[in-house]
């Protein structure tokens, strides 16, 4: 009967939480296209980036259409299925179409640009621009 009760209880919960905020509050990213990662996890508080900090999903996720960006929720969020370039040492010397496709220089020139954009014009330092700040979480932790 208790069972039952508990059941009850999470069908309850499940049916109600709100459609399109199906989203993780926070992700550890760990592509696969990475067999073994040779720096720490890196923790993403994916949640505080738009809701709190209030960034459309398009500042991160996108879909080229003729130039213009036309991602919707629904979309493709995996970056790795586009910048598949596993390269993670001396990347830069890529010629120039692999570079865009690395994976590595995706994430850095996503993440990176804007926290020291952001830190540079609040003048702050609440946005991590070194290896440790976001390379936080030792892999089996
Ligand atoms: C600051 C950058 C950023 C913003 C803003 C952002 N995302 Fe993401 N999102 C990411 C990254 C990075 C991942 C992880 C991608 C990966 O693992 O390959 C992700 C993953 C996802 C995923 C798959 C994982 C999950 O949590 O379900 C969905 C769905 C998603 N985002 C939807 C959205 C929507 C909808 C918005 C706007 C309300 C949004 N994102 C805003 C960067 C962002
Ligand atoms: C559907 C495929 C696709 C997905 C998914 C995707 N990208 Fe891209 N990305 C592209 C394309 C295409 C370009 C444009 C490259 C160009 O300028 O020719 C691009 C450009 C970029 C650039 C600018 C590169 C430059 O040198 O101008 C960054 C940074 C980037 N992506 C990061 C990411 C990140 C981080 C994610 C995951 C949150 C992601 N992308 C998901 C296809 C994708
Ligand atoms: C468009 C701008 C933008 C992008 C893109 C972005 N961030 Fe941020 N991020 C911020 C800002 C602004 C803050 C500082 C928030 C504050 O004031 O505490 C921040 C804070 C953080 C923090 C510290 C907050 C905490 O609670 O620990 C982490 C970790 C972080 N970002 C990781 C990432 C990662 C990883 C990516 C790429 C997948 C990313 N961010 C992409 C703007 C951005
Ligand atoms: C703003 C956050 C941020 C900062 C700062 C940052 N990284 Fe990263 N880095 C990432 C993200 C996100 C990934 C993608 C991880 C994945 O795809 O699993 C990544 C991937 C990598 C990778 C490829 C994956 C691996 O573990 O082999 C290397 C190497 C790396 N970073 C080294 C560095 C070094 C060295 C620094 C300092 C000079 C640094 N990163 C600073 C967010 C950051």
């Amino acid at each position: 009967m208790k069972k039952l009760a508990f059941l009850m209880v999470f069908a309850i919960l499940f049916v109600s939480s709100p459609k399109g905020f199906a989203q993780e509050e926070e992700i550890i990213i760990n592509s696969s296209l990475y067999p073994k990662h040779t720096m720490p996890l890196v923790r993403f508080p994916h949640m505080l980036h738009f809701d709190d900090l209030g960034y459309d999903c398009t500042e991160c996720h996108h879909l080229y259409k003729n130039g213009e960006n036309i991602w919707t929720d629904g979309d493709e969020t995996s970056c790795q299925v586009c910048h598949n370039e596993p390269t993670v040492k001396n990347e830069k010397r890529l010629p120039p179409p692999q570079q865009k496709l690395n994976l590595k220089l995706s994430y850095h020139g996503l993440c990176i640009d804007c926290h020291r954009k952001y830190n540079h014009e609040n003048n702050t330092k609440a946005a991590p621009i070194t290896c440790q700040g976001c390379h936080t979480i030792k892999e089996g932790q």
